[in-house]
């Protein structure tokens, strides 16, 4: 077991550290930031029917999910084509308006849940166009789908996905750009831009990797917390939830993840100097905002861990401990501000002594009801 561990203690900790290789390997024969091109062979067919489409909706469950509200900004923002993103469960119980025009996108590291499986399985017969962006090759999902692109991740063993979701991320920007060249709605320079950025993503990650001895030290001085709060703000805000998620996963803590904005609506009211909360504050064009909910938080004692782009010193000024990652485009960022939350609840979860790659009463995949 050791052997297959690759000298790492857990599954879930090797998984982290293949991520530099695991989004080369998603990028790799697709993107070429030399000539600016871009080839998705998984989707060449559909691309113009892709950039036609009236909705794109995204259905997918937990951490699949984060990296599809990710994708609805990036989408959005790229294409100009509306898009929604369902639970799965939600989606396939709730008599959905879906027909001809629409595009799904279905994520699913597994390829196997059964949720997601059934919501396509409808909308299909429907009528409407169907996209798996899935890890496991030939798996249900990617069997059933009319189109897709794999992840190319590699066997996920740790049951809370973390190289899943990077590479959810590195190929669901992939199909946003795609989309957008074939729709003529980006611009040459901004395209040749965001595959520049997407190139120097494994480097960015590997960077990011060696934050690995300080986050177990903010680990070891948080572990005993009864609650975390998990802040973000735009392309950051799935980030936050996925922080959440990932540490209620393996270290049993309880957590919640939350618009920065909106804690003002409820959470705010659980803040005092017990609460550790995290924010995933690099900058992009939020910060400002989200500099000043870090000031909110310190007013009523609040302990705050934030996640920076490196060089920061507003916030290093003001947050009680500082991560400090690569800049990057924030369409792209999640990449890079995920990992702190991927180290932090593993470093965590190992440290109250669970067993993180077997986290209690989860599955890997969930293909039952
Ligand atoms: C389970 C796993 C999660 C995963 C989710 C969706 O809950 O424990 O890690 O995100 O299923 O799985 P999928 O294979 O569809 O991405």
């Amino acid at each position: 077991a050791a052997i297959e561990k690759g000298g790492y203690d857990h599954f879930m900790l090797k998984e982290i550290f293949e991520q530099p290789q695991t989004l080369f390997d998603s990028l790799r024969g697709r993107l070429d930031a030399k000539s600016g091109t871009l080839t998705l062979g998984g989707i060449r067919e559909h691309a113009r029917l892709l950039s036609q489409a009236k909705r794109i909706i995204i259905v997918a469950c937990g951490t699949s999910w984060h990296a599809g509200l990710v994708a609805e900004y990036m989408i959005e923002e790229l294409c100009r084509i509306p898009v929604e993103v369902e639970y799965a469960s939600e989606f396939r119980y709730r008599n959905p308006v879906v027909g001809e025009g629409d595009v799904i996108i279905a994520v699913s590291q597994s390829g196997e849940t059964a949720d997601t499986l059934v919501a396509i399985e409808s909308a299909k017969e429907k009528g409407a166009i169907i996209l798996g962006v899935c890890n496991v090759v030939g798996s249900s999902i990617a069997r059933i789908s009319h189109a897709g692109a794999y992840t190319h991740a590699g066997p996920e063993i740790g049951v809370a996905s973390t190289k899943a979701f990077t590479a959810q991320l590195a190929v669901l920007c992939m199909i946003g750009l795609r989309v957008a060249q074939e729709k003529g709605s980006i611009t040459q320079q901004r395209l040749q831009h965001l595959i520049d950025e997407l190139d120097a993503i494994p480097e960015k990650v590997a960077t990011a990797l060696k934050l690995n001895d300080k986050i177990r030290e903010i680990a070891d001085k948080y572990k005993d917390a009864r609650d975390f709060l998990y802040l973000g703000r735009g392309y950051n805000f799935p980030v936050a939830l996925e922080g959440a998620l990932k540490l209620k996963e393996i270290s049993y803590i309880h957590a919640e993840g939350y618009p920065a904005a909106e804690m003002k609506h409820g959470p705010i009211a659980l803040v005092d100097e017990n609460l550790p909360v995290v924010f995933v504050a690099t900058r992009d064009s939020y910060y400002e905002k989200v500099v000043s909910n870090i000031q909110e938080i310190k007013a009523r004692k609040g302990k705050v861990i934030a996640v920076v782009t490196e060089g920061d010193q507003t916030i290093r000024g003001m947050a009680d401990d500082i991560i400090e990652v690569p800049a990057s485009d924030e369409l792209v960022a999640p990449i890079v501000s995920v990992i702190p939350m991927q180290l932090l609840a593993y470093h965590i979860g190992v440290l109250k002594g669970f067993d993180v790659d077997k986290p209690r009463n989860l599955a890997k995949s969930v293909t039952v009801e």
